[in-house]
């Protein structure tokens, strides 16, 4: 990061340049289905510094025939991938380490806030533990379990990064609302695991720099029932959102492992 905490001054040039790797890029995204996830393979895709995305989802048939041309000349991977059992996710680290030796960047883009039977709670007694625990398993356990099967393949000294979406409101110093008691907690949960790898990985692979990224407001399904109270200016598309957050982290550098960050590069408190 630079002295005002921007990712090198990327966010204006458009498209991702992956200076910070003096390599070509085998990536992979990690809810390459979602609003963000599937915006950050696109443009991963538009650079010519990234010859491999592995796309996982935990459909794959909704990843299958999703970027037809790049499938076929065998830039995209798809990769079936649940975050909610580990099997598969182990699965499918064996999957993308008999097609590469190495990856670069690893993205995880999965996250749960609502589904039928998951509505963020307004107050205590709208909580349910079935809520809480599948919340910890989507947004906690999952990007750790990715780590964990992953990991390997991320080069032992280079440059490497392993990002996981966070969000400003798992930020434990910032909650002055409340409310939302499941989302919050998972988010803050994943940003302490998160912590806890970088410190790991410090040891057993330097030249990894570990983050967790919050993407701003962004125009997805799952931001949408929310979106009401949200100043036009302050809803990003997808597409901006992701160029974003990858300029962030091409940005970052030494010292900046084990952190949480904005879309515009500046850190958050944990
Ligand atoms: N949008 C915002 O305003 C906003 C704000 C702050 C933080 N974030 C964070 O940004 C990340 C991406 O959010 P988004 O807005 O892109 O949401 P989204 O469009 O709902 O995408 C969520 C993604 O997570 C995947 N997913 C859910 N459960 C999974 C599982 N068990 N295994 C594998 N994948 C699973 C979904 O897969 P399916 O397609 O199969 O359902 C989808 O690809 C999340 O971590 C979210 O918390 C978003």
């Amino acid at each position: 990061m630079d002295e005002q905490g921007h990712g090198g001054g990327r966010l204006t040039s458009g498209g991702f340049e992956a200076r910070s790797f003096d390599r070509s890029v085998r990536a992979l995204v990690v809810g390459a289905t979602g609003g963000i996830g599937s915006a950050l393979v696109e443009q991963l895709l538009e650079s010519s510094s990234v010859s491999t995305v592995f796309a996982g989802g935990r459909h794959l048939d909704r990843v299958r025939g999703r970027w037809p041309e790049q499938e076929r000349d065998g830039r995209v991977r798809p990769v079936e991938l649940d975050v909610a059992s580990e099997a598969s996710v182990e699965r499918a680290a064996t999957q993308v380490g008999a097609e590469t030796d190495r990856l670069d960047l690893i993205i995880n883009a999965t996250g749960l806030l609502h589904a039928q039977h998951v509505h963020p709670e307004k107050r205590l007694s709208q909580l349910d533990p079935e809520t809480l625990l599948q919340s910890f398993r989507i947004n906690s356990v999952g990007p750790l379990l990715v780590a964990k099967h992953f990991v390997g393949l991320l080069p032992r000294r280079e440059h490497s990064v392993f990002a996981s979406l966070s969000a400003r409101v798992g930020s434990i110093g910032d909650n002055r609302l409340g409310g939302w008691y499941s989302y919050r907690s998972s988010k803050a949960a994943l940003n302490m695991l998160t912590r806890s790898l970088a410190v790991e990985l410090a040891r057993s692979r330097p030249g990894c720099l570990c983050v967790v990224l919050h993407p701003g407001t962004v125009d997805t399904g799952l931001s949408e029932p929310f979106q009401s109270g949200v100043a036009a200016q302050k809803l990003f598309s997808p597409e901006r959102a992701a160029a974003q957050l990858l300029a962030v982290m091409d940005g970052l550098g030494e010292g900046d492992s084990g952190k949480f960050f904005a879309w515009d590069g500046e850190e958050i408190a944990w």
